[in-house]
C-alpha cells in the first residue's frame, strides 16, 4: 500500500530517487515505513528535503528499519551514542568518508543502511556521490560474474581506523578511537545477494576490502584494483547536492558512497544513524527464489 502524498522521482539512470510528501520526524504509520523501505531497496539511495530531525527523532526513525549501530571506532553524541556527528571544521583538511566505501563492511554483520541528515552545509561543495554496485555487477561479462560469485573477500577496519589510519591521523574535529589491537578481519561474499530483492551486487570496497579469502594481498591486488576502477564508473553513479534539512538514506548492501572534500575553509555538519540487520534477518523467499533464478 502506498501512503498518501508520497512522491518519488528518480535522479539518475543507475540509482537514486528523491521522495517528497513525507515528514520523517513524524510517528509514521507502518505502511509508510514499508513504502520507504521498498523505495530504498528499489532505488538503492533515497533523498528527502526540508526535514527537521532532532537527534531523538533521527534515532526513532532509524530504529523503524533495524537495530541501530554504535560505531566501534567513532564516538557518538554523548546523549545519543547511536548518532555519529560528521563534522568538518573550516580549518580541517581531511573529511570523514572521503573515499569510496560501504559503511561498516569491516564488521561480522555489516550495516544494511545509513541515514544521513544535514545540519549545516557549505555554501558550495560537500556533495556526496553514490555508486550502484548492482549496476556494476550487471555490467560485467557472465564469465567474470560467475568467477566472482565463487569468491569471498576479507574486510578490515585497520587501514582506516588504526593509529596509522586515515581517520585517526588527520582530522581533529571528530573523536576517532584508536582501533589498534581491536580490529578483526571478517569475510563476506564478493557478490552479495540482496536479501529483500534477490538482486546481486558487488560487495568489495577500496576502504575496507584487503584481499580475497585464500589469496595473498599481492595476488588479490590486480583483480581488486580492476573492480575498484570498474565500480566507480560514471554510469553507475549519482550525486546529491545537500541543503540544511536534507536526508539521504542509502542501502549499504548495494551502494558505495563518497563524501567530496571540495569546500576548504567552510564548515559542514551532518548526523548519521546506521542501521544493522535484524538479528534474525534472512533472505525473503522471493529474494531467495530470484537469486537462484540465473
Ligand atoms: C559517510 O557516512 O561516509 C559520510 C558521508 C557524507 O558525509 O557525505
Amino acid at each position: 500500500m502506498r501512503a498518501e502524498k508520497f512522491h518519488i522521482h528518480r535522479v539518475a539512470g543507475a540509482l537514486g530517487a528523491e521522495i517528497g510528501g513525507v515528514d520523517l520526524s513524524a510517528d509514521l504509520p507502518g505502511a509508510t515505513i514499508a513504502d520507504i523501505r521498498a523505495a530504498l531497496v528499489e532505488h538503492q539511495v533515497i533523498f528527502f528535503r526540508g526535514q527537521r530531525l532532532a537527534p531523538e527523532a533521527q534515532v526513532r526513525l532509524g530504529a523503524r528499519f533495524g537495530p541501530l549501530n554504535i560505531h566501534p571506532y567513532v564516538a557518538g553524541m554523548p546523549a545519543h551514542p547511536e548518532v555519529m556527528e560528521i563534522v568538518k571544521e573550516p580549518e580541517d583538511r581531511v573529511n570523514f568518508g572521503g573515499g569510496w566505501h560501504s559503511d561498516m563492511s569491516f564488521l561480522e554483520r555489516p550495516a544494511i543502511g545509513s541515514i544521513l541528515y544535514a545540519v549545516e552545509v557549505p555554501e558550495f561543495g560537500g556533495d556526496t556521490l553514490f555508486a550502484s554496485q548492482a549496476a556494476a555487477f550487471e555490467a560485467l561479462t557472465p564469465a567474470l560474474r560467475r568467477t566472482l560469485e565463487g569468491l569471498r573477500a576479507v574486510h578490515s577496519a585497520a587501514r582506516e581506523y588504526s593509529s596509522q589510519g586515515h581517520s585517526a591521523q588527520r582530522r581533529k574535529s571528530m573523536s576517532v578511537v584508536e582501533a589498534e589491537g581491536a580490529v578483526g578481519e571478517y569475510v563476506h561474499p564478493v557478490v552479495l545477494v540482496h536479501p529483500e530483492s534477490g538482486r546481486k551486487a558487488l560487495y568489495v570496497n577500496p576502504a575496507f576490502t584487503v584481499r580475497f579469502e585464500g589469496w595473498s594481498a599481492r595476488e588479490s591486488r590486480p583483480l581488486l584494483e580492476f573492480l575498484f576502477q570498474h565500480c566507480r564508473s560514471e554510469a553507475f553513479t549519482c550525486r546529491f547536492r545537500w541543503e540544511a534539512g536534507s536526508v539521504a538514506f542509502w542501502d549499504n548492501r548495494q551502494v558505495w558512497h563518497y563524501a567530496l572534500n571540495d569546500y576548504p575553509g567552510q564548515r559542514r555538519h551532518m548526523r548519521r544513524v546506521t542501521v544493522d540487520p535484524w538479528p534474525t534477518e534472512r533472505a525473503t523467499p522471493r529474494a531467495a527464489a530470484l537469486a537462484g533464478a540465473d
